[in-house]
Protein backbone atom coordinates (compact mmCIF):
# COMPACT_ATOMS: atom_id res chain seq x y z
CA UNK A 1 0.00 0.00 0.00
CA UNK A 2 1.13 3.69 -0.98
CA UNK A 3 1.95 5.71 2.48
CA UNK A 4 1.59 9.24 2.15
CA UNK A 5 4.57 10.10 4.44
CA UNK A 6 6.66 8.05 1.70
CA UNK A 7 4.97 9.81 -1.23
CA UNK A 8 5.40 13.25 0.31
CA UNK A 9 8.67 12.35 1.34
CA UNK A 10 9.55 11.15 -2.42
CA UNK A 11 8.07 14.66 -3.75
CA UNK A 12 10.42 17.14 -1.92
CA UNK A 13 13.09 15.53 -3.94
CA UNK A 14 11.40 16.32 -7.61
CA UNK A 15 11.77 19.12 -9.38
CA UNK A 16 8.16 20.60 -9.98
CA UNK A 17 7.90 24.33 -8.62
CA UNK A 18 5.45 25.23 -6.36
CA UNK A 19 3.68 28.11 -7.35
CA UNK A 20 0.82 27.40 -4.88
CA UNK A 21 0.53 27.60 -0.98
CA UNK A 22 1.74 27.13 1.51
CA UNK A 23 3.63 30.44 1.41
CA UNK A 24 7.03 28.84 2.50
CA UNK A 25 7.39 27.08 -0.73
CA UNK A 26 9.48 24.13 0.85
CA UNK A 27 11.91 26.65 1.00
CA UNK A 28 11.50 29.06 3.66
CA UNK A 29 11.92 27.15 7.38
CA UNK A 30 13.33 29.85 9.25
CA UNK A 31 14.47 28.12 12.81
CA UNK A 32 11.87 25.59 12.20
CA UNK A 33 13.71 22.01 10.78
CA UNK A 34 13.42 21.97 7.19
CA UNK A 35 12.26 18.32 6.75
CA UNK A 36 8.71 19.44 8.55
CA UNK A 37 7.67 22.07 5.41
CA UNK A 38 9.62 19.64 3.24
CA UNK A 39 6.59 17.66 3.45
CA UNK A 40 4.16 20.70 4.08
CA UNK A 41 1.92 20.92 1.14
CA UNK A 42 -1.25 21.61 -0.46
CA UNK A 43 -3.91 19.56 -2.47
CA UNK A 44 -1.68 18.97 -5.57
CA UNK A 45 -2.30 16.46 -8.18
CA UNK A 46 -1.66 13.26 -7.11
CA UNK A 47 -2.59 13.87 -3.48
CA UNK A 48 -6.35 13.71 -3.33
CA UNK A 49 -8.09 15.70 -1.08
CA UNK A 50 -9.32 14.96 2.50
CA UNK A 51 -12.66 17.11 1.51
CA UNK A 52 -13.31 14.61 -1.26
CA UNK A 53 -11.60 11.62 -1.04
CA UNK A 54 -11.25 9.75 -4.44
CA UNK A 55 -7.58 8.36 -4.04
CA UNK A 56 -4.86 7.41 -1.65
CA UNK A 57 -6.45 9.41 1.04
CA UNK A 58 -9.59 7.51 0.75
CA UNK A 59 -7.73 4.50 0.45
CA UNK A 60 -5.96 5.74 3.81
CA UNK A 61 -9.37 5.99 5.61
CA UNK A 62 -10.42 2.42 4.34
CA UNK A 63 -7.40 1.22 5.94
CA UNK A 64 -8.33 2.72 9.59
CA UNK A 65 -11.77 1.41 9.28
CA UNK A 66 -10.40 -1.74 8.28
CA UNK A 67 -8.00 -1.64 11.19
CA UNK A 68 -10.71 -0.36 13.91
CA UNK A 69 -13.21 -2.88 13.12
CA UNK A 70 -15.69 0.46 11.72
CA UNK A 71 -17.38 0.79 8.33
CA UNK A 72 -15.93 4.10 7.46
CA UNK A 73 -13.25 6.25 8.93
CA UNK A 74 -12.34 9.30 8.98
CA UNK A 75 -8.55 11.27 9.23
CA UNK A 76 -9.31 14.41 11.67
CA UNK A 77 -6.60 17.44 11.71
CA UNK A 78 -8.63 19.51 14.22
CA UNK A 79 -8.10 16.62 16.63
CA UNK A 80 -10.84 14.83 18.49
CA UNK A 81 -12.53 17.73 19.49
CA UNK A 82 -13.77 18.52 15.42
CA UNK A 83 -14.59 14.51 15.49
CA UNK A 84 -17.01 15.02 18.55
CA UNK A 85 -18.21 18.50 17.25
CA UNK A 86 -19.14 17.01 14.03
CA UNK A 87 -20.58 13.37 15.47
CA UNK A 88 -22.79 15.15 17.65
CA UNK A 89 -23.93 17.23 15.19
CA UNK A 90 -24.66 14.84 12.71
CA UNK A 91 -26.49 12.18 15.47
CA UNK A 92 -28.78 14.67 16.65
CA UNK A 93 -31.55 17.26 15.17
CA UNK A 94 -30.88 21.13 15.80
CA UNK A 95 -32.37 21.36 19.54
CA UNK A 96 -32.40 18.00 20.14
CA UNK A 97 -32.37 16.51 23.70
CA UNK A 98 -28.84 14.24 24.27
CA UNK A 99 -28.05 12.06 27.33
CA UNK A 100 -24.54 12.88 27.98
CA UNK A 101 -21.78 11.99 30.68
CA UNK A 102 -20.86 14.61 32.75
CA UNK A 103 -17.33 13.93 32.86
CA UNK A 104 -17.39 14.69 28.94
CA UNK A 105 -14.64 16.95 27.35
CA UNK A 106 -15.30 20.81 26.78
CA UNK A 107 -16.02 19.89 23.05
CA UNK A 108 -18.90 17.87 24.12
CA UNK A 109 -20.34 20.92 25.94
CA UNK A 110 -19.15 23.41 22.77
CA UNK A 111 -21.06 20.73 20.22
CA UNK A 112 -24.71 21.06 23.09
CA UNK A 113 -24.25 25.29 22.37
CA UNK A 114 -23.25 24.96 18.73
CA UNK A 115 -26.48 22.98 18.33
CA UNK A 116 -28.66 24.22 20.89
CA UNK A 117 -29.41 21.10 22.47
CA UNK A 118 -31.19 20.63 25.64
CA UNK A 119 -28.69 18.14 27.87
CA UNK A 120 -29.68 15.28 30.43
CA UNK A 121 -26.90 14.36 32.19
CA UNK A 122 -25.17 11.10 33.33
CA UNK A 123 -23.29 11.52 36.57
CA UNK A 124 -20.37 9.16 36.82
CA UNK A 125 -20.03 7.69 40.58
CA UNK A 126 -17.07 8.74 42.36
CA UNK A 127 -14.22 6.29 43.11
CA UNK A 128 -13.47 7.03 47.27
CA UNK A 129 -9.71 5.95 46.89
CA UNK A 130 -8.62 8.34 44.25
CA UNK A 131 -11.62 10.74 44.08
CA UNK A 132 -11.69 10.11 40.78
CA UNK A 133 -15.49 9.53 38.39
CA UNK A 134 -15.66 6.02 37.48
CA UNK A 135 -17.04 4.72 33.79
CA UNK A 136 -20.79 5.56 33.20
CA UNK A 137 -22.52 2.06 34.13
CA UNK A 138 -25.29 0.26 31.52
CA UNK A 139 -27.53 0.47 34.39
CA UNK A 140 -27.31 4.05 34.87
CA UNK A 141 -27.56 4.26 31.11
CA UNK A 142 -30.61 2.42 31.22
CA UNK A 143 -32.38 4.14 34.11
CA UNK A 144 -31.78 7.27 32.37
CA UNK A 145 -33.18 6.26 28.98
CA UNK A 146 -36.35 5.03 30.80
CA UNK A 147 -36.80 8.79 32.40
CA UNK A 148 -36.54 10.79 29.22
CA UNK A 149 -38.05 9.16 26.52
CA UNK A 150 -37.27 11.74 24.07
CA UNK A 151 -33.52 11.37 24.26
CA UNK A 152 -32.15 11.61 20.27
CA UNK A 153 -28.50 9.81 21.26
CA UNK A 154 -26.11 9.01 24.23
CA UNK A 155 -22.70 10.26 24.53
CA UNK A 156 -20.05 8.73 26.74
CA UNK A 157 -16.14 8.69 27.19
CA UNK A 158 -13.93 6.35 27.77
CA UNK A 159 -11.85 5.68 28.69
CA UNK A 160 -12.25 8.34 30.63
CA UNK A 161 -8.80 10.97 31.61
CA UNK A 162 -8.17 8.87 34.42
CA UNK A 163 -8.79 5.38 32.23
CA UNK A 164 -12.25 4.43 33.47
CA UNK A 165 -13.67 1.58 31.04
CA UNK A 166 -17.38 1.90 29.93
CA UNK A 167 -18.95 -1.76 28.95
CA UNK A 168 -19.74 -0.27 25.96
CA UNK A 169 -21.16 -3.23 24.28
CA UNK A 170 -24.04 -3.72 26.73
CA UNK A 171 -24.88 0.30 26.72
CA UNK A 172 -24.95 -0.47 22.93
CA UNK A 173 -27.25 -2.58 23.11
CA UNK A 174 -29.47 -0.63 25.62
CA UNK A 175 -29.40 2.37 23.30
CA UNK A 176 -29.60 0.90 20.15
CA UNK A 177 -33.33 -0.58 21.90
CA UNK A 178 -34.58 2.61 21.59
CA UNK A 179 -33.13 2.86 17.91
CA UNK A 180 -31.29 5.85 19.28
CA UNK A 181 -27.38 6.16 18.21
CA UNK A 182 -24.51 5.74 20.47
CA UNK A 183 -21.54 8.06 20.18
CA UNK A 184 -18.25 7.42 22.23
CA UNK A 185 -16.05 9.37 23.04
CA UNK A 186 -12.85 7.26 22.66
CA UNK A 187 -9.92 10.00 22.52
CA UNK A 188 -8.16 8.54 25.10
CA UNK A 189 -8.34 4.91 23.57
CA UNK A 190 -6.69 4.52 20.08
CA UNK A 191 -4.81 1.70 20.84
CA UNK A 192 -7.61 0.04 22.13
CA UNK A 193 -8.28 -3.23 20.45
CA UNK A 194 -4.91 -3.56 19.09
CA UNK A 195 -3.58 -6.17 21.44
CA UNK A 196 -5.05 -9.03 23.83
CA UNK A 197 -3.85 -7.08 26.48
CA UNK A 198 -6.27 -3.88 26.05
CA UNK A 199 -9.58 -5.09 25.23
CA UNK A 200 -12.27 -4.09 22.29
CA UNK A 201 -11.97 -0.46 21.04
CA UNK A 202 -15.95 0.90 20.81
CA UNK A 203 -16.50 0.11 17.56
CA UNK A 204 -15.71 -3.70 17.87
CA UNK A 205 -18.31 -2.70 20.99
CA UNK A 206 -20.88 -1.74 18.81
CA UNK A 207 -20.89 2.07 19.08
CA UNK A 208 -22.32 4.44 16.08
CA UNK A 209 -19.36 7.13 16.02
CA UNK A 210 -16.44 6.66 18.12
CA UNK A 211 -13.90 9.25 18.16
CA UNK A 212 -10.09 8.43 18.33
CA UNK A 213 -7.30 11.39 19.07
CA UNK A 214 -4.41 9.24 17.29
CA UNK A 215 -2.51 11.87 19.33
CA UNK A 216 -2.94 10.88 22.86
CA UNK A 217 -1.96 7.06 23.05
CA UNK A 218 -0.29 6.21 19.49
CA UNK A 219 2.88 7.40 18.03
CA UNK A 220 1.16 10.71 15.93
CA UNK A 221 1.43 14.25 15.90
CA UNK A 222 -0.73 16.66 17.80
CA UNK A 223 -4.10 17.08 16.44
CA UNK A 224 -3.88 14.44 14.38
CA UNK A 225 -7.34 12.19 15.05
CA UNK A 226 -10.04 9.53 13.29
CA UNK A 227 -13.16 9.00 13.40
CA UNK A 228 -15.45 6.11 12.84
CA UNK A 229 -18.76 5.36 12.26
CA UNK A 230 -20.98 1.74 11.85
CA UNK A 231 -24.62 1.11 10.72
CA UNK A 232 -27.21 2.91 9.41
CA UNK A 233 -28.30 5.33 12.17
CA UNK A 234 -25.96 7.51 11.07
CA UNK A 235 -26.82 9.64 8.15
CA UNK A 236 -23.27 9.66 6.23
CA UNK A 237 -23.85 13.00 4.07
CA UNK A 238 -24.38 14.72 6.96
CA UNK A 239 -21.68 13.81 8.81
CA UNK A 240 -19.72 14.78 6.25
CA UNK A 241 -21.22 17.70 5.79
CA UNK A 242 -20.70 18.63 9.36
CA UNK A 243 -16.69 17.37 8.91
CA UNK A 244 -16.27 20.58 6.14
CA UNK A 245 -17.64 22.86 8.32
CA UNK A 246 -15.40 21.86 11.22
CA UNK A 247 -12.28 21.04 9.82
CA UNK A 248 -9.70 23.40 8.30
CA UNK A 249 -10.46 24.05 4.47
CA UNK A 250 -6.63 23.34 4.27
CA UNK A 251 -5.86 19.93 5.90
CA UNK A 252 -2.29 19.21 7.36
CA UNK A 253 -0.42 16.85 4.91
CA UNK A 254 2.14 16.35 7.73
CA UNK A 255 -0.55 15.50 10.16
CA UNK A 256 -2.42 12.99 7.93
CA UNK A 257 1.12 11.51 6.99
CA UNK A 258 1.37 11.11 11.02
CA UNK A 259 -1.65 9.54 11.63
CA UNK A 260 -0.77 7.13 8.29
CA UNK A 261 2.72 6.76 9.80
CA UNK A 262 1.27 5.94 13.38
CA UNK A 263 -1.25 3.39 12.06
CA UNK A 264 1.22 1.53 9.39
CA UNK A 265 3.45 1.19 12.58
CA UNK A 266 1.11 -0.21 15.24
CA UNK A 267 0.01 -2.83 11.76
CA UNK A 268 3.70 -3.54 11.16
CA UNK A 269 5.03 -3.64 14.62
CA UNK A 270 2.39 -3.43 17.18
CA UNK A 271 2.28 -6.81 18.56
CA UNK A 272 5.48 -6.53 19.57
CA UNK A 273 5.69 -2.83 20.70
CA UNK A 274 2.51 -3.78 22.93
CA UNK A 275 3.57 -6.66 24.34
CA UNK A 276 6.67 -4.42 25.46
CA UNK A 277 4.17 -1.92 26.80
CA UNK A 278 2.07 -4.34 29.01
CA UNK A 279 5.10 -6.51 30.33
CA UNK A 280 6.47 -3.10 31.38
CA UNK A 281 3.94 -1.69 32.37
CA UNK A 282 3.00 -5.00 34.92
CA UNK A 283 6.87 -4.67 35.99
CA UNK A 284 6.45 -1.55 36.87
CA UNK A 285 2.86 -2.00 38.74
CA UNK A 286 4.72 -5.24 40.57
CA UNK A 287 7.33 -3.06 41.88
CA UNK A 288 5.22 -0.38 42.67
CA UNK A 289 3.03 -2.40 44.67
CA UNK A 290 5.79 -2.21 47.72
CA UNK A 291 4.82 1.24 48.61
CA UNK A 292 3.56 1.92 51.68
CA UNK A 293 2.01 5.60 51.30
CA UNK A 294 1.35 5.93 47.93
CA UNK A 295 -1.43 4.03 45.88
CA UNK A 296 -1.21 3.06 42.68
CA UNK A 297 -4.72 2.01 40.60
CA UNK A 298 -4.64 -1.34 38.64
CA UNK A 299 -4.96 -1.67 35.20
CA UNK A 300 -7.80 -4.26 34.43
CA UNK A 301 -8.55 -5.26 31.06
CA UNK A 302 -12.39 -3.89 29.72
CA UNK A 303 -11.89 -1.93 33.34
CA UNK A 304 -8.77 0.51 33.72
CA UNK A 305 -6.75 1.30 30.59
CA UNK A 306 -3.20 0.51 30.93
CA UNK A 307 -1.51 3.68 30.03
CA UNK A 308 -2.75 5.67 32.64
CA UNK A 309 -0.59 5.55 35.87
CA UNK A 310 -2.97 7.10 38.34
CA UNK A 311 -0.88 8.17 41.76
CA UNK A 312 -2.53 8.97 44.97
CA UNK A 313 -1.12 9.84 48.41
CA UNK A 314 -4.05 10.37 50.17
CA UNK A 315 -3.69 8.02 52.86
CA UNK A 316 -0.22 10.16 53.64
CA UNK A 317 -2.01 13.38 53.41
CA UNK A 318 -0.29 14.78 50.14
CA UNK A 319 -2.23 16.38 47.35
CA UNK A 320 -2.05 15.65 44.03
CA UNK A 321 -0.39 18.49 43.00
CA UNK A 322 2.13 18.50 46.04
CA UNK A 323 3.32 14.74 44.25
CA UNK A 324 2.89 16.44 40.42
CA UNK A 325 5.35 19.28 41.22
CA UNK A 326 8.21 16.51 43.83
CA UNK A 327 8.06 14.45 40.63
CA UNK A 328 9.04 17.62 38.39
CA UNK A 329 11.13 20.24 40.80
CA UNK A 330 12.85 16.79 42.36
CA UNK A 331 12.84 13.97 39.13
CA UNK A 332 12.62 15.96 36.45
CA UNK A 333 9.05 13.75 35.29
CA UNK A 334 6.64 15.92 33.76
CA UNK A 335 3.61 14.32 34.09
CA UNK A 336 0.00 14.95 32.40
CA UNK A 337 -1.99 16.43 35.24
CA UNK A 338 -2.87 16.54 39.27
CA UNK A 339 -6.00 17.12 40.56
CA UNK A 340 -6.45 18.12 44.38
CA UNK A 341 -6.43 14.45 44.79
CA UNK A 342 -4.22 12.42 42.54
CA UNK A 343 -1.14 13.18 39.72
CA UNK A 344 -1.29 10.87 36.52
CA UNK A 345 0.78 9.90 34.43
CA UNK A 346 0.89 8.75 30.62
CA UNK A 347 2.58 5.35 29.28
CA UNK A 348 2.22 4.88 25.66
CA UNK A 349 3.86 2.38 23.32
CA UNK A 350 6.02 5.34 22.51
CA UNK A 351 8.04 4.84 26.02
CA UNK A 352 11.22 3.03 26.48
CA UNK A 353 12.62 1.18 29.52
CA UNK A 354 13.95 4.26 30.65
CA UNK A 355 10.68 5.83 31.57
CA UNK A 356 9.45 2.81 34.03
CA UNK A 357 12.45 2.49 35.48
CA UNK A 358 12.84 6.54 36.45
CA UNK A 359 9.03 6.41 37.49
CA UNK A 360 9.14 3.34 39.39
CA UNK A 361 12.70 4.84 41.49
CA UNK A 362 11.11 8.35 41.90
CA UNK A 363 7.44 7.01 43.26
CA UNK A 364 9.51 4.24 45.27
CA UNK A 365 12.26 7.03 46.62
CA UNK A 366 9.44 9.32 47.34
CA UNK A 367 7.41 6.55 49.05
CA UNK A 368 10.26 6.29 51.39
CA UNK A 369 10.90 9.27 51.96
CA UNK A 370 6.94 9.41 53.42
CA UNK A 371 8.10 7.02 55.92
CA UNK A 372 10.85 8.83 57.33
CA UNK A 373 8.38 11.20 57.97
CA UNK A 374 10.83 14.05 55.35
CA UNK A 375 7.39 14.79 52.97
CA UNK A 376 5.63 17.63 55.01
CA UNK A 377 1.96 16.46 54.38
CA UNK A 378 -0.04 19.55 52.85
CA UNK A 379 -3.59 18.50 53.22
CA UNK A 380 -6.03 16.05 56.15
CA UNK A 381 -8.92 15.38 53.82
CA UNK A 382 -10.27 15.18 50.59
CA UNK A 383 -13.58 17.27 50.07
CA UNK A 384 -14.28 17.43 46.37
CA UNK A 385 -14.16 14.81 43.60
CA UNK A 386 -12.97 17.21 40.98
CA UNK A 387 -15.64 16.55 38.80
CA UNK A 388 -18.93 15.31 39.83
CA UNK A 389 -20.92 17.98 40.06
CA UNK A 390 -25.38 18.97 39.88
CA UNK A 391 -25.91 20.93 37.46
CA UNK A 392 -30.11 19.82 37.37
CA UNK A 393 -30.56 24.36 38.65
CA UNK A 394 -29.29 25.52 35.88
CA UNK A 395 -30.42 28.24 32.32
CA UNK A 396 -29.71 25.73 29.69
CA UNK A 397 -26.07 26.42 27.74
CA UNK A 398 -27.03 26.92 24.58
CA UNK A 399 -29.13 30.54 25.90
CA UNK A 400 -26.33 30.93 28.59
CA UNK A 401 -23.33 31.38 26.91
CA UNK A 402 -24.78 34.22 24.98
CA UNK A 403 -26.75 35.77 27.21
CA UNK A 404 -25.23 39.31 28.95
CA UNK A 405 -22.99 38.60 31.81
CA UNK A 406 -20.63 40.99 34.14
CA UNK A 407 -17.24 39.78 36.27
CA UNK A 408 -17.66 39.93 39.97
CA UNK A 409 -15.57 39.04 42.70
CA UNK A 410 -15.53 35.18 42.98
CA UNK A 411 -17.17 35.23 46.36
CA UNK A 412 -19.73 37.49 44.81
CA UNK A 413 -20.49 34.80 42.35
CA UNK A 414 -22.45 32.62 44.89
CA UNK A 415 -25.84 31.94 44.15
CA UNK A 416 -25.48 33.57 40.47
CA UNK A 417 -25.58 31.87 37.26
CA UNK A 418 -22.01 32.04 35.59
CA UNK A 419 -21.52 33.13 32.15
CA UNK A 420 -18.51 31.05 31.61
CA UNK A 421 -16.82 27.68 31.25
CA UNK A 422 -14.83 26.81 34.61
CA UNK A 423 -12.85 23.60 34.18
CA UNK A 424 -9.58 22.39 35.31
CA UNK A 425 -7.19 21.72 32.11
CA UNK A 426 -5.73 19.25 31.93
CA UNK A 427 -8.85 17.46 31.92
CA UNK A 428 -11.19 20.38 30.50
CA UNK A 429 -14.17 18.65 32.40
CA UNK A 430 -16.38 21.62 33.32
CA UNK A 431 -17.34 22.27 37.02
CA UNK A 432 -19.15 24.61 35.57
CA UNK A 433 -20.74 25.54 32.36
CA UNK A 434 -22.42 28.89 31.44
CA UNK A 435 -25.85 28.80 32.94
CA UNK A 436 -25.70 26.78 35.70
CA UNK A 437 -25.41 27.97 39.63
CA UNK A 438 -22.15 28.92 41.58
CA UNK A 439 -23.41 27.08 44.69
CA UNK A 440 -21.52 27.57 48.13
CA UNK A 441 -19.95 24.54 47.92
CA UNK A 442 -18.95 25.06 44.51
CA UNK A 443 -17.63 28.34 45.11
CA UNK A 444 -15.23 26.79 47.90
CA UNK A 445 -14.04 23.84 45.88
CA UNK A 446 -13.13 26.60 42.99
CA UNK A 447 -11.29 28.29 46.04
CA UNK A 448 -9.60 25.24 47.27
CA UNK A 449 -8.07 24.53 43.62
CA UNK A 450 -6.80 28.16 42.98
CA UNK A 451 -5.45 27.73 46.66
CA UNK A 452 -3.82 24.37 45.96
CA UNK A 453 -2.20 25.79 42.65
CA UNK A 454 -4.22 23.44 40.53
CA UNK A 455 -4.86 25.07 36.86
CA UNK A 456 -8.43 26.66 37.11
CA UNK A 457 -9.59 28.19 34.18
CA UNK A 458 -12.20 30.02 33.49
CA UNK A 459 -11.34 32.58 36.21
CA UNK A 460 -9.79 35.61 35.94
CA UNK A 461 -7.11 37.26 38.30
CA UNK A 462 -7.33 41.26 37.86
CA UNK A 463 -5.22 43.45 40.16
CA UNK A 464 -5.57 41.29 43.28
CA UNK A 465 -9.08 39.51 42.65
CA UNK A 466 -10.49 36.54 41.28
CA UNK A 467 -13.58 37.87 39.34
CA UNK A 468 -15.50 35.48 37.53
CA UNK A 469 -18.50 36.19 34.86
CA UNK A 470 -21.84 35.79 35.73
CA UNK A 471 -25.03 36.39 34.39
CA UNK A 472 -26.85 39.52 34.80
CA UNK A 473 -29.78 39.50 37.41
C1 LIG B 1 -11.87 12.86 26.80
C2 LIG B 1 -11.38 13.82 25.77
N1 LIG B 1 -12.08 13.98 24.63
C3 LIG B 1 -11.69 14.83 23.67
C4 LIG B 1 -10.57 15.60 23.81
C5 LIG B 1 -10.17 16.53 22.71
O1 LIG B 1 -9.14 15.93 22.00
P1 LIG B 1 -8.19 16.69 20.99
O2 LIG B 1 -7.16 17.37 21.83
O3 LIG B 1 -7.62 15.60 20.14
O4 LIG B 1 -9.00 17.66 20.21
C6 LIG B 1 -9.80 15.49 24.98
C7 LIG B 1 -8.59 16.29 25.15
O5 LIG B 1 -7.91 16.27 26.13
C8 LIG B 1 -10.22 14.58 25.99
O6 LIG B 1 -9.53 14.43 27.12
Amino acid sequence: MEHLYEKLENYSTNDYYPYHMPGHKRRMAGALPKQIIDIDITEIDGFDNLHHPEGMIRKLQQKAAALYGAEESFYLINGSTCGILSAISAALPEGGHILMARNCHKSAYHGVYLRNLTVSYLYPSVMEEYDISDAITPAQVEEALNKEPDIDAVLLVSPTYEGRIADVEQIARIVHKRGIPLIVDEAHGAHLGWSEEFGANSCQAGADLVIHSVHKTLPAMTQTALLHVNGDRIDRDRLRRFLHIYQSSSPSYVLMASIDNALHVMEKDGHRLFCFFAERYYQMMHKLSECRHLEVLAPKKGKQDIGKLVISAKKYGLSGQRLYDILLEDYHLQTEMATESICLAMFTVGDGEDAYERMTKALLEIDEKMAAGLIQPDFSARKHPYSVLDARDSIPLSRAWDMPGELVPLKEAVNRYVGEFIHLYPPGIPLLAPGERMTEEKYRQIQDYLEQRLKVQGVKQINDTKMIKVLRK
